[in-house]
């Protein structure tokens, strides 16, 4: 018999996780349907719904299919869903991202109209408008011009804007931008459109995945001269601090499982509401490999989930939001 003498403590770390009520009881993360945002891919047509291959369950729509999604988001509590659009042609500048019949005011009119306490945020980048799949406009020599990029992103901001979007969330990680912005909303009587920044987004292989769902891969090169180094962490500290002096209201971190201590300190360091952003290739990993039976699917799902709210994102973009609402709601 195992002599209980030399215990050196009374303290047992197991008793708090003898029962599940008691762990229920004790447990520090609680995630919420109403902290999920779930993106969704819109383009033109009608009775379109494209799945798309390398992202399980998630699909191309037509306005009127994203409705049917939209109506699953209220009805599963979801916190807001963000808005990708496709647009029929892509040019050299961009032009479609501003076109007020494009693909994403078109969206969020629809939704607005159907569903005014849905929340609707909608991404604002060039990648997806423009025919070389770059964030921007591109100088001769095939750098992305910042300053000249600046403009157009506000013309398609303000496009969603005056459609109604709730929230403005530009990724393209181009410097000032978030003043900019800030500036064209403000003067077009748009002061209270909350910016959601991607504050500190990284040059990822983990959005391999919805580069085929946008349709956005760059036709030449990369990300890196615009996207983060994902070897830097206090770097990100910095993008985020001048975000929120140019005026964001909301900061995010993407992608979010492997930038966990990222978030960490952009929590501690801002207080800011956090959103982190667990990207296409975080989901398709964990769908794929529970395909093949590699891991529980599920509990997959809500791990990364809980520790993306754990690590303190106080909101989290994922395409497992219906998914993990609906696991909630069985619980
Ligand atoms: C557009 C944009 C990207 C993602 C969100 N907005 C792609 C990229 O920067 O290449 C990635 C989202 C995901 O992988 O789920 N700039």
């Amino acid at each position: 018999m195992t002599d209980r003498a030399f215990t050196a403590s009374s303290v047992r770390m197991r008793r708090l996780r003898s029962s599940e009520a008691l762990r229920r009881l004790v447990r520090e993360t609680r995630l919420h349907p109403a902290q999920f945002i779930w993106p969704l891919f819109v383009r033109s047509g009608t009775g379109l719904r494209a799945p798309i291959g390398s992202m399980p369950g998630v699909s191309q729509t037509s306005v009127d299919e994203l409705l049917r999604d939209a109506e699953r988001a209220v009805a599963a509590g979801i916190g807001g869903i963000l808005l990708f659009g496709i647009p029929d042609t892509k040019d050299a500048t961009g032009s479609s991202a501003w076109d007020p019949q494009g693909p994403v005011p078109s969206a969020v009119r629809a939704v607005k109209q159907a569903f005014p306490d849905l929340l609707v945020i909608t991404d604002v980048c060039m990648c997806e408008y423009t025919d070389h799949g770059h964030c921007g406009l591109l100088t001769p020599n095939g750098d992305v011009d910042n300053d000249a990029t600046l403009d157009l992103l506000a013309r398609e901001a303000l496009a969603h804007a005056e459609a109604g979007a709730d929230i403005i969330a530009p990724s393209d990680m181009m410097d000032h931008r978030v003043a900019y912005l800030r500036q064209a909303l403000d003067k077009a009587g748009h002061t209270q459109v909350p910016i959601m920044s991607y504050a500190a987004k990284y040059a990822s292989a983990f959005y391999g995945p919805f580069r085929e769902a946008a349709e956005s891969t760059p036709a030449f090169g990369d990300r890196r001269s615009y996207q983060m180094d994902p070897a830097n962490g206090l770097e990100a500290l910095r993008e985020v601090r001048l975000d929120i002096e140019e005026g964001a209201d909301i900061v995010m971190v993407k992608p979010a499982g492997a930038y966990l201590d990222v978030i960490a300190a952009v929590k501690r360091e801002t207080g800011l509401p956090l959103a982190a952003y667990q990207v296409s290739g975080e989901y398709s990993m964990i769908k794929a490999a529970a395909e093949r039976g590699w891991v529980d699917g599920d509990r997959a799902m809500m791990e990364s989930l809980v520790a993306i709210a754990r690590a303190g994102a106080d909101m989290i973009i994922t395409y497992f939001a219906l998914d993990a609402a609906a696991h909630l709601a069985r619980r």
